[in-house]
């Protein structure tokens, strides 16, 4: 088998993660939200003085909703990401997910980090199904499951493979795979696609939109992509240059489906422009202007 993706094997990722669940449920206050973020603040303290990464944000996410986070490169959305994760403490704030303050790493969640930090010594499955073994579930029952999502991502060959022998996008594949394998609720994905080809990386924005839209997945997704993030989402939260600041946050009304073509409508990009437009105010994206 060809180190690409075959597209074909990428599509159904849905068909393996779960049955169909309602539509998103965004913005419903009878939900409990699935993420809380209140006035956050992150400072890290070093002998070269204090980093303030994030600054008094605020964000809700209910459950169901697809939340993208877009932001220059340091502003802090990964810091933020790892609060929620509860792989890091907050210096001020509160942050609850579904509905519990997080004191520490919150099990429940899935998340696939900005590295793939997968383990050299151990096989692509192996890796995988580490998610299982921390969580003390029953390997052999989710062994199949394993299986079948390294197969829809085009890795079914790669299962007993190491990472070193994988490219970095595959890497990364396997990577999404293992923060899907216990079937979280809640999905946190720091920049996923980032080392993937561009064909590759259309194909897992569809699928990631399907998936949640047919099974009611919660995601909160950081990307540098503001086209990525627009097709993905029901909000686009957009931070300022650090310390990083929810500048604004854009919900996203597109009608009727999230097909490929809808980038090129202009209701689609509108959305892009605002974004755009909401950086160049920042000084983030200058425009070089000839005379
Ligand atoms: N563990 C740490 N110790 C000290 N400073 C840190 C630490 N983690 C992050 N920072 C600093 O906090 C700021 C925000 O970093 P963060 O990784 O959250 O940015 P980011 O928005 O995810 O950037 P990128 O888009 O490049 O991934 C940066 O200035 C970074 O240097
Ligand atoms: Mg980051």
């Amino acid at each position: 088998m060809s180190q690409t993706l075959k597209i074909e094997e990428a599509r159904p990722l849905e068909l393996v993660t779960g049955q169909r669940a309602s539509a998103p449920q965004a913005n419903t206050a009878a939900n409990t939200a699935a993420i809380n973020v209140d006035h956050v603040f992150k400072r890290f303290g070093s002998k070269k003085g204090d980093v303030q990464a994030v600054s008094d944000a605020s964000l809700t996410i209910a459950r169901g909703e697809f939340v993208s986070i877009v932001g220059p490169s340091g502003c802090g959305k990964s810091t933020l990401l790892n609060m929620i994760a509860g792989l890091m403490p907050v210096s001020d704030g509160r942050i609850e997910v579904l509905g519990k303050p997080v004191k520490g790493p919150v099990h429940e969640l899935g998340v696939v980090f900005q590295q793939h930090l997968l383990l050299p010594w151990r096989t692509i499955l192996n890796n995988v199904l580490l998610q299982i073994e921390v969580r003390n579930l029953n390997r052999a029952e989710y062994l199949p499951r394993a299986q079948q999502l390294l197969k829809r991502v085009g890795l079914g060959d790669f299962a007993e493979r190491f990472p070193d022998e994988l490219s970095g996008g595959m890497n990364q594949r396997a990577a999404i795979v293992r923060g899907l394998m216990h079937d979280p609720g809640v999905l946190l994905m720091d920049e996923p696609f980032g080392a993937l080809d561009a064909m590759t990386r259309d194909q897992m924005c569809l699928d990631f939109h399907q998936l949640s839209r047919e099974q009611g997945k919660t995601v909160l997704f950081i990307t540098h992509s503001i086209t990525e993030a627009v097709f993905l989402s029901n909000r686009v939260v957009v931070m300022s240059p650090r310390p990083g600041r929810i500048e604004e946050i854009v919900p996203i009304e597109l009608a009727g489906e999230r097909h490929v073509d809808i980038r090129d409508e202009a209701e689609f990009t509108r959305y892009t422009r605002h974004i755009r437009r909401i950086f160049e105010k920042m000084g983030v994206l200058k425009e070089e202007r000839r005379s």
